[in-house]
């Protein structure tokens, strides 16, 4: 129904490319009420987003058309495309003029936009952010010359070495900051696949089940001519293993360890208390260390208002000081009773996603789309309602 020629489609990059040029549709999202309750797009204005179920249009569609507004143009929305195309086609006879989001939710939560991080052109630097908006999650490149390095990679890695080959640079080193639990890391696949050397923390993947290389603290990576260094710190709390990269003493990619206005969250591996505690000593004997201008980019980010105007989610370390409720100081008490308190529910997929991330677990491709749906839930504070 979905190649019908009656019926006008967006993808899900010309979506949100409307959305951040302050053109958004309303969005009229026709899944289940409960799917709609776990997931659904983020970013737009109020009283343009509208959940009602597919099954409402075949009981009554007089009545759910009603509920449509008609001053609006509209973008239906579903799981994959199809029911949200069978809708758009209810709409249009009664001359509402709706676009179907081709691909529906998992278009959605696949997209994945490119941003240049602003860095200065005697840096020898090119810093890409891609932006996974549909989950929230941030992975990187770096360019130096002719060599590349992708930082916390989706399973989709074939888009970080398309970005790498368009800047006539080869993929040199794959590093995931962390295990992850919210998404299927690109790592493993980026090294089956390309033979490209994955590095990560030992701590965190002790027997998993592919090569790679553990991330020490303080080792030195060149990157082309070496002017770009990038130092490894081990800042651990949100995983034992967690590290934080800095890049030419400039951008500190921090994985979940500090977000733009939370921090990661201590208690995936059901040792809350003292991974919080590492996670203390991580910020405030470590991070707060650095000197305000450093730039903190972040793996995850709870919404658009975390965005800065070029489109990259980012804070510096001296307006996380004053903003990051989370990144004040306390005392070590304070702050473990403080985190504490406000640990939102661990999604029970997480454990699931961490045995596919060892190597310990396959999933097939349907597998893998349902076990990433719906946004990460990696800080420990949970995000203002969408
Ligand atoms: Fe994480």
């Amino acid at each position: 129904m979905s190649d019908s020629p009656l019926i006008e489609e967006i993808t899900a990059d010309e979506l949100y490319r409307d959305m951040r040029r302050g053109n958004p549709p309303f969005i009229l999202d026709v899944r289940n009420e409960e799917e709609f309750a776990n997931w659904v797009i983020e970013g737009l204005p109020a009283n343009s987003l509208r959940n009602i179920p597919y099954f409402a249009f075949l009981e009554d569609e007089e009545e759910s058309v009603k509920q449509v507004p008609r001053d609006r143009e509209i973008t239906v929305v579903c799981a994959k495309g199809g029911s949200s195309a069978f809708v758009a086609s209810i709409l249009a006879p009664h001359g509402i003029r709706a676009r179907n989001l081709q691909g529906g939710m998992i278009a959605w939560g696949d997209l994945h936009v490119t941003t240049r991080v602003p860095s200065p052109a005697a840096s020898g630097l090119s810093l890409f952010q891609m932006n996974r908006v549909g989950k929230r999650c941030l992975s990187y490149v770096v360019i130096s010359d002719s060599e590349a390095i992708a930082i916390d990679p989706s399973r989709h890695h074939e888009s970080y070495l398309s970005l790498a080959q368009a800047h006539n640079a080869r993929m040199v080193r794959v590093i995931d900051t962390h295990l992850h639990a919210d998404h299927l890391s690109g790592g493993p696949g980026m090294t089956q696949s390309w033979g490209v050397p994955y590095y990560i923390r030992l701590d965190d993947v002790a027997g998993a089940r592919f090569p790679y290389t553990s991330l020490e603290d303080g080792a030195r990576l060149a990157l082309g001519s070496s002017v770009v260094e990038i130092i490894a710190l081990h800042t651990p709390g949100h995983t034992p293993g967690s590290t934080s990269l800095l890049v030419n003493d400039k951008y500190l990619l921090t994985g979940d360890t500090l977000f733009v206005s939370s921090i990661g969250r201590p208690d995936l591996g059901d040792k809350a208390e003292e991974w919080a505690q590492l996670l203390y000593r991580t910020l405030f004997e470590r991070i707060a260390c650095l000197p305000d201008d450093v730039l903190i980019l972040p793996a995850h980010y709870s919404g658009a208002e975390e965005m800065r105007r070029d489109g990259v989610v980012a804070t510096t370390i001296g307006e996380a000081r004053v903003h990051n409720s989370v990144f004040q100081r306390r005392t070590e008490q304070e702050f473990l009773e403080f985190v504490l308190a406000h640990l939102p529910t661990q999604p029970r997929v997480y454990q699931d996603i961490r045995l596919a991330n060892l190597g310990r677990k396959v999933l097939d491709e349907d597998q893998a789309v349902e076990a990433e749906l719906g946004p990460n839930q990696c800080a420990a504070t949970l995000p203002p309602p969408a």
